[in-house]
């Protein structure tokens, strides 16, 4: 089966993508709930998250992305797979990212990653950006202490916009990171990588700090 076609972006927020999502439910969707879970926010086609199912699966994964037909296409490839601690939903993360992950027990959720997230570069644009400091309390709140926040992207002007909104918020310390931490990369960054473009990176930890990445 070919690639799944659809609009290279969408707008966040059009009356369709400000439906509220249904609340993940980790019982049903994993085999075994109780795993640590990793959380990719923009997941697009899901690959990143398909590949760290297969090489670390003592994880669960959740892949949240606004492009919904991408959902539909990644889930049934994690079904042929037969990945059991692998989920992608349908979210519009800028605005129902809490909805999404309010019934996720505390101490479940350990790490987030947050990759190249799309820049929306016009200044009339920028409320489309996903991370915003409403996105960061959500974060904050559900993540286990000592989570881990890794944040990349190769647009300049985004990473700065980003890693000031975690440096704002005092429930988080910085733990800069100039290596992707993972054994896997994203589509996106090996088409940056591919053009010799630069990265920028950092992590985020939430409240004191202990390794907490699978691989
Ligand atoms: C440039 S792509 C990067 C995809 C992937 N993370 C990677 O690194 O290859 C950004 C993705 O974020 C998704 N996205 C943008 N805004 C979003 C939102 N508000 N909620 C969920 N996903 C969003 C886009 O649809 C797109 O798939």
């Amino acid at each position: 089966m070919g690639r799944v076609r659809v609009h290279q972006h969408v707008n966040p927020l059009a009356p369709y993508y400000r439906q509220a999502p249904k609340p993940v439910d980790i019982e049903h969707v994993f085999a075994d709930p109780t795993k640590p879970l990793l959380l990719d926010v923009g997941c697009a086609r899901g690959r990143f998250l398909l590949r760290m199912a297969g090489a670390e699966p003592s994880w669960n994964y959740l892949g949240v992305e606004i492009r919904e037909p991408l959902v539909d296409e990644a889930n049934r490839l994690a079904g042929e797979a037969e990945l059991d601690n692998l989920h992608y939903a349908f979210c519009n993360a800028m605005l129902w990212l809490d909805r999404l992950l309010e019934g996720i027990p505390s101490g479940v959720l350990q790490t987030v990653t947050i990759q190249f997230p799309d820049p929306w570069f016009k200044k009339k644009h920028a409320k489309r950006r996903m991370v915003n400091r409403e996105m960061i309390d959500t974060i904050a709140r559900h993540l286990a202490p000592d989570g881990r926040v890794f944040v990349q992207t190769d647009i300049e002007f985004l990473a700065d916009e980003m890693f000031a909104l975690f440096r704002g918020d005092e429930r988080f310390r910085e733990d800069p990171t100039a290596e992707n931490p993972f054994p896997v990369k994203t589509e996106r960054e090996k088409a940056v990588e591919e053009k010799s473009l630069p990265v920028y990176r950092s992590s985020f930890v939430l409240d004191g700090s202990s390794e907490k990445i699978p691989g």
